[in-house]
């Protein structure tokens, strides 16, 4: 089968890390003859904005929209305003092909890569499934008697039923079908409109899921556990905002922003989904070549997994257990002094030995 995919380099170590991504790609092609990929690179990102006065083409989605995939580095440099990278370019294409589902994997790759020192792999292995179209993050607000002394703004949360109910009932049945335990983290006592509603909805589809074992935390607990207790958790499903602060969590028990994915899911597929590293455009390092690829290398194993190529998406993630055990080719990032390229083609050795 061949798999078309858009790549969205963008701005900082983006291109650096999407290239050792990319070569995985291209290696798996070398080797097995069932599938081809081919790549399409679109320019957009913050150097775009500066000469264009627009982070994508008008009609990117236009554009976009019959790609398998995406395949983005990160975007943000400075020069341009943060709200304007990012809702001008990410958040466009999340909401635009309403990749509802933002899967942030929380797994402990190696024992000594956690600062939690009396933590196991077997203890932090979770998957965080954020609400990714709505939410805190909908835009919705008002800014009323601006700069005057009674100046008010508002922001206001969105949850739809179908956005709510959608979201759950993606995490029942992947806890369903892996067999875990869901957890459901939100704030009901507090936030008295949008979490009662959240709750009820967790409580209303389970009961579709009598054979899913449920816990439901407020994210103040939940936050607390993902250090003390992360063995609690095994699926987590949280709204927009919960997920990007407990995933940020997740990245900093697990070894850092260098090794934390996502992948942004459409997963009726009518639209292309979206693979990307969680981490931004990290401008203090970007030019060096030492930019750690492995975050964006895990996208890649999450976009196989996404394609049903789960033997090459299973074969990834172990290469990646398999390059941090053996310890010397790794990033400064994690204690390493090989380059980003150094990494990305002593990964592909490995990768072919699996
Ligand atoms: P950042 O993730 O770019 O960097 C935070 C820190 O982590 C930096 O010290 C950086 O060197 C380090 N780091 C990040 N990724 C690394 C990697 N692969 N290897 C080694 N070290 C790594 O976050 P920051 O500095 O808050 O944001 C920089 C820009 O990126 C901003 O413009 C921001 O808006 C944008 N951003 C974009 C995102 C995206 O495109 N999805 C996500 C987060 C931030
Ligand atoms: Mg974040």
């Amino acid at each position: 089968k061949q798999y078309r995919v858009a790549l969205i380099p963008g701005d900082g170590i983006g291109p650096e890390v999407v290239a050792e991504g990319v070569k995985v790609l291209k290696e798996i092609e070398k080797v097995d003859s069932t599938v081809s990929f081919s790549f399409t690179e679109f320019p957009w990102g913050c150097e775009y904005y500066l000469e264009n006065g627009k982070m994508m083409d008008d009609n990117a989605l236009e554009q976009l929209k019959d790609y398998d995939a995406i395949y983005l580095g990160a975007v943000g440099y400075p020069g341009v305003p943060d709200h304007i990278s990012l809702r001008d370019l990410l958040i466009k294409i999340r909401k635009g092909f309403d990749q509802y589902v933002n899967l942030r994997p929380v797994t402990l790759l190696h024992p000594e890569l956690t600062p939690l020192k009396s933590k196991a792999e077997k203890d932090i292995d979770m998957l965080v499934i954020r609400e990714n179209s709505e939410g805190e993050y909908a835009g919705a607000g008002e800014w009323l008697f601006k700069d005057k002394p009674e100046e008010v703004v508002l922001q206001t949360g969105v949850f739809s039923r179908k956005g709510t109910e959608r979201i759950i009932r993606h995490a029942y049945e992947e806890a369903r079908k892996t067999n875990r335990t869901l957890t459901s983290i939100s704030k009901g006592n507090a936030l008295n409109y949008s979490m009662v509603f959240w709750d009820q909805i967790f409580e209303e589809v389970g009961k579709e899921y009598p054979d899913v074992q449920t816990y439901s935390y407020l994210v103040d607990a939940a936050s607390l556990y993902f250090v003390s207790q992360p063995e609690r958790f095994e699926v987590v499903v949280t709204s927009n905002l919960f997920g990007d602060i407990v995933t940020d969590i997740g990245a900093a028990i697990t070894g850092g922003l260098g090794l934390a994915t996502g992948a942004n899911i459409n997963p009726e597929k009518k639209y292309p989904s979206m693979f990307e590293p969680v981490h931004g455009s990290a401008p203090d390092i970007a030019g060096k070549g030492v930019a750690n690829p492995i975050a964006a290398i895990w996208s890649v194993s999450q976009m196989l997994d996404f394609f049903e190529m789960e033997e090459w998406g299973e074969a990834v993630l172990t290469t990646i257990k398999k390059i941090i055990k053996e310890g010397t080719y790794l990033t400064p990032d994690l204690g390493g002094n090989a380059s980003t390229e150094e990494l990305g083609n002593r990964f592909v050795e490995l990768l072919l030995l699996e």
